[in-house]
């Protein structure tokens, strides 16, 4: 098996900033209420004309740039996103078409907050087993898209980004260790009801607001703090390291106060844990990927750094990685 590793990273933030002030106009909260339930002050919102694939381009060109890869010499381009395009085709053959990648196969994951790490779980077989060499993995959402911007309870949690990662072999370090998993069973407590086959688009579907965001905050945000602490251990103990080993760890942004929880449990330090959330809010798949690329353009990663990715969204799925950079 080959070694497998990030040898560029990317990522692509819409220019329009909506504060907490410009909620506080749309529906019946608070600066202090979000900041404080949420530890959320800004999310950037993508332009009228901005699709998924136009956001996960950017950060793609950026991280192919990071890496000294053309495109041409994409094997594999996986985007995790839960608000593509359109249902088909995928985000990954708008992208391959926008890059001229010709030899990229071409594939999207539906995987929620945790879809960047089990793309890139997904990426790491191809290249370890030697099917492909250099792998392209995205994280993008435009959820503004899928927003109820009438319910206060979720309109005021998610923004939209892309990040990307080139995958290729490595001679040192690499990903150490994965590990994925999931719970069909508790589906209903975030999803989007309509518009697929299940609940096809129709004037009652629209009537009813089925085609944004229903989520139970409430009950997801107590599982978030379980599984992503016990998500952490698993892949820690498969690297055959402890929490005192990690020197970052990314987590899925989807609430301070959760992220906080988690980092308590497994005793890390707040300087341990990298943070964007106050500024982008949940951006799904994209707030791991951009936080990882955030990480590293600031110099809070260097060469031989242990970090872990961590991951909990819709579905319920969950997932981590750890990586020696
Ligand atoms: N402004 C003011 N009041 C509000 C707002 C708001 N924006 N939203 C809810 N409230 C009210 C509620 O109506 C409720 O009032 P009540 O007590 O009179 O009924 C009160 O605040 C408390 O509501 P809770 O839902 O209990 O608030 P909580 O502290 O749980 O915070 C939140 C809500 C921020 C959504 C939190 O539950 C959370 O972050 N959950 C986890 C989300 C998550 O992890 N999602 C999975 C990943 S996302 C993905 O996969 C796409």
């Amino acid at each position: 098996m080959k070694r497998v590793g990030i040898i560029g990273v990317g990522q692509y933030i819409p220019k329009k900033v909506l504060a907490n002030a410009d909620l506080e106009k749309m529906v019946d909260t608070s600066d202090e209420w979000i900041t404080t339930r949420t530890g959320i002050k800004t999310r950037h919102i993508a332009a009228k004309n901005e699709a998924t694939s136009d956001l996960a381009i950017k950060a793609a060109r950026h991280a192919l740039e990071d890496a000294k890869l053309k495109p041409a010499d994409l094997d594999l381009i996986i985007v995790a996103t839960i608000t593509p395009d359109m249902s088909f085709p995928s985000v990954a053959c708008f992208l391959q078409n926008a890059l001229s990648a010709g030899k990229a196969a071409c594939l999207d994951i539906s995987a929620a907050c945790a879809g960047f790490v089990y793309a890139i779980t997904i990426a790491q077989q191809f290249i370890a087993r030697g099917t492909y060499k250099n792998a392209l993995v995205i994280g993008a959402e435009v959820l503004s898209s899928i927003t109820d911007w009438k319910d206060r309870n979720t309109c005021i949690l998610f923004g939209d980004g892309a990040g990307a990662v080139v995958l290729s072999e490595v001679k040192s370090g690499g990903i150490l260790s994965t590990y994925l998993g999931s719970d069909g069973s508790k589906a209903d407590l975030l999803m989007l009801p309509a518009g697929g086959s299940r609940n096809p688009a129709s004037h009652d579907t629209i009537d009813k607001r089925l085609h944004y965001i229903k989520m139970q905050g409430n009950e997801l945000f107590k599982l978030a703090v379980t599984l992503m602490t016990q998500t952490a251990q698993v892949a820690l103990k498969k690297a055959n390291l402890e929490c005192k080993d990690i020197d970052l760890v990314i987590p899925h942004q989807a609430n301070m106060r959760i992220i906080m929880a988690m980092a308590k449990k497994l005793g890390l330090p707040q300087d341990k844990i990298y943070l964007n959330i106050e500024k982008y809010g949940n951006m799904s798949s994209a707030s791991t990927a951009t936080a990882l690329c955030q990480a590293v353009k600031e110099g809070r990663i260097k060469k031989g750094d242990i970090i872990l990715l961590d991951a909990f969204g819709a579905g319920l799925v969950w997932g981590a990685c750890v990586i020696k950079w």
